[in-house]
């Protein structure tokens, strides 16, 4: 069986929750999970606090916990703006709204990738253009996405995939001359750098998303972040019915508010966020020193100028079948350990997206070569050396 995510009743729910007193071995004879969300005494007052003050809600989704979240992530990314909405996939169909993209026109993203940018897209009545990867970095490649532009491209949505940056510089400069909005999805790269910018500070719009399995979490929750004051006006109506004011609709919208419990775990999980980081940084290092010597398998790489949020540490056997991929995957889980593949099925052959016209596609041979040869590996702030040694360990064992 492939893994996948899922958030079973570990946390905060048979068990008493203490990360202090966690201990390292309870941790081995339980599933090493691929991620997991990293909470405490803070998430937990936090959302009493919310609770006790009775203001669950705003009707136009800026409750004080809201407003004090988004200037909070906006100053750690440094952009202009940032707009809470109610989760990642929300946090990309809404800035696809506020860039004014419809029926006729078509944007360009990978294939390689969560669903949730292509069904953002189809949403707003647009279609879909699939865009071939880089072999080396996962991410859209941009020779691919100037094969895809056409007349009708309104905007291209790369995605810093595995929590690593996509070349978003040469994506905006091959975007300006157009005419075309840029589109970050950064889901999985909160603290993730390009030439010692942050992700969110740079594209015309950056989209996080804050499932519980993401570098910080508010349970179910996404952000939008921009430097243009357009934009971040047009984000706050569509998030509220397109409402100008209160009963006063000027433009298409949906209710993706963030509640006030979301915002106050979500403002604690960002203080976390840089030592999340740093452990994550570590934790991948280590599992890079101890399978550096495996030979067999291809380690993930951090261009220069870019800076991973390592949300994943995500690995490739060489020339081997998807079978092949699977029964080591399949091995792991046998030791307890929640190797994922991220993504066996590309966008363009599920079968919506296969069996239809919705979507157009270049060539994506790398794509497909991808989703047969990669799988993802633990590396969250919740491992400690003794966790990392022993899945390096094991999957050392299991392709020797
Ligand atoms: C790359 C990517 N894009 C978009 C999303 C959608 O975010 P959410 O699950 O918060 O809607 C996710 C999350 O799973 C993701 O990993």
């Amino acid at each position: 069986m492939v893994g996948s995510i899922c958030f079973g009743p570990t946390l905060l729910g048979t068990r008493e929750y203490d990360a202090e007193n966690w201990s390292q071995a309870e941790y081995l004879r339980e599933l090493i999970r691929i991620n997991q969300p990293f909470l405490g005494k803070e998430e937990i007052d936090a959302a009493v606090e919310v609770l006790r003050s009775g203001i669950l809600t705003d009707k136009s989704g800026m409750g004080p916990r809201v407003l004090e979240f988004e200037r909070s992530f906006a100053k750690f990314v440094g952009a202009k703006h940032a707009v809470a909405v109610v989760n990642g996939t929300a946090a990309l169909h809404a800035s696809l709204l506020a860039a004014d993209v419809g029926p006729g026109d078509e944007v360009i993203l990978p294939s390689f990738t969560f669903v949730g940018a292509a069904n953002a897209v189809v949403l707003t009545g647009a279609t879909p253009v699939f865009a071939d990867i880089d072999k080396d970095t996962y991410c859209i490649r941009i020779e691919s996405v100037e094969e895809c532009v056409s007349r009708k491209t309104k905007a291209i949505i790369p995605t810093d995939l595995y929590g690593l940056p996509s070349d978003i510089s040469g994506i905006m400069n091959l975007a300006r001359g157009k005419d075309i909005v840029t589109i970050e999805d950064a889901a999985q790269a909160h603290g993730a750098q390009f030439d010692g910018k942050k992700i969110g500070s740079i594209a015309d719009m950056t989209c996080f998303s804050f499932y519980a399995g993401k570098n910080i979490t508010t349970g179910e929750g996404g952000m939008v972040t921009t430097n243009d004051d357009g934009y971040a006006q047009a984000l706050r109506m569509v998030r509220s019915h397109g409402e100008q004011r209160p009963y006063w609709t000027v433009r298409p919208g949906h209710n993706y508010h963030m509640t006030e419990i979301a915002a106050a775990i979500g403002y604690a999980q960002l203080k976390k966020l840089p030592s999340f980081l740093e452990k994550r940084r570590k934790n991948a290092e280590l599992t890079t020193e101890k399978l550096n010597m495996t030979g067999k398998l291809l380690l993930p790489k951090e261009p220069d100028g870019r800076k991973h949020s390592w949300y994943l540490y995500t690995v490739r056997l060489r020339g081997v079948n998807a079978a092949k991929r699977n029964k080591i995957v399949d091995k792991l889980w046998n030791k307890n350990i929640e190797a994922g593949v991220y993504y066996s099925s590309p966008v363009h052959s599920t079968p919506l997206y296969r069996d239809s016209n919705i979507a157009r596609r270049g060539r994506l041979p790398e794509t497909e070569k991808a989703s047969r040869q990669v799988f993802s590996l633990p590396v969250h702030p919740r491992l400690g050396e003794t966790e990392i040694e022993y899945v390096a360990e094991t999957l050392r064992k299991t392709i020797a």
